[in-house]
């Protein structure tokens, strides 16, 4: 499974990057998490210190990845420059600018597109890509993301992210993401829910799941920690639910979304008489 998690600044891509990730540890999955942030974090959100997140080996390059003459395999690939984080999951920095002119950073975007394109899945049950804000990734020559099964378009409770994520729709099935779904991230409910539900609905967003706005979250980013709910937490149960949602076959999904919808209603119902 490659999974390309993409929205606008802010809505909580590389938290939802880590809950992923460690939701897929939990499950016994091998997890590579690839940092597409020139300015990266995502190594926080996995338990690492801010010295190790800054000193770790970027990936070069216009590194290719793969099996022909002068590329390097995965398995080179990640014994070479993946972190073990404290979490479980191990980390790819592919983009991080050290230094003022350090010029653009396409020909990282193209080792990372030959990365998903490799044979990762013999090093990896799931590889997940935090991408920088914006949707120039999806349309940069080839696309960073054109290997991936699913791309998760997060989104706030504002109409903006919720129009990038409808710009984001096309771009994506353009590339030959065969599953392109939005997250609503961030949501007070039942308020937030409802305008997810409505405004996705509106701009043509097939919507995974809704994760609550959760004040541990912000605590964590305050502290520069990782963020490890617990299995009762709401937002460890709403990521759990996104997976099970993304991972089922077809029709399932459809029953499942069906069942979510059914209870966010429920949830509004009991809310709106207390
Ligand atoms: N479910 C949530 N509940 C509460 N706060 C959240 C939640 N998700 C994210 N946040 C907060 O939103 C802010 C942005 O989160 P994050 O860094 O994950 O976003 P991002 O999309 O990766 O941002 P960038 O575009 O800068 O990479 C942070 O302050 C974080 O604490
Ligand atoms: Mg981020």
């Amino acid at each position: 499974m490659k999974l390309g998690i993409v929205g606008k600044g802010g809505v909580g891509k590389t938290t939802l990057s880590s809950l992923i990730c460690q939701a897929y540890v939990a499950q016994g999955k091998r997890v590579l998490a690839v940092d597409t942030d020139s300015n990266p974090n995502l190594a926080m959100s996995l338990g690492l210190d801010e010295e190790t997140a800054d000193t770790a080996p970027v990936v070069p390059r216009a590194l290719v990845v793969g099996g022909g003459d002068g590329a390097m395999s995965p398995q080179r690939l990640i014994a070479d420059y993946g972190l073990k984080t404290p979490f479980g999951v191990t980390l790819l920095h592919a983009m991080r600018v050290d230094q003022a002119g350090a010029g653009c950073t396409c020909t990282s975007h193209v080792t990372v597109r030959s990365l998903l394109g490799a044979a990762i899945e013999e090093e990896a049950d799931v590889t997940l890509v935090d991408m920088e804000a914006g949707l120039e990734h999806l349309s940069r020559s080839g696309g960073t993301l054109a290997y991936a099964d699913v791309a998760l378009m997060i989104m706030e409770p504002t109409v903006k992210s919720v129009v990038t994520a409808a710009r984001t729709v096309p771009l994506a099935r353009e590339l030959g993401i065969p599953r392109v779904y939005g997250v609503g991230n961030k949501a007070r409910l039942p308020g937030d829910a409802e305008f997810y539900v409505r405004a996705a609905a509106e701009h043509g967003v097939p919507l995974a799941g809704i994760v609550p706005f959760d004040l541990a979250v912000g605590e964590a980013d305050r502290r520069g920690g990782p963020l490890a709910p617990g299995k009762g937490d709401a937002v460890r149960q709403a990521v759990d639910q996104i997976l099970a949602f993304i991972d089922s076959p077809d029709e399932e999904r459809v029953a499942l979304l069906r069942e979510r919808q059914r209870i966010e209603e429920r949830i509004a119902e009991l809310t709106a008489q207390a």
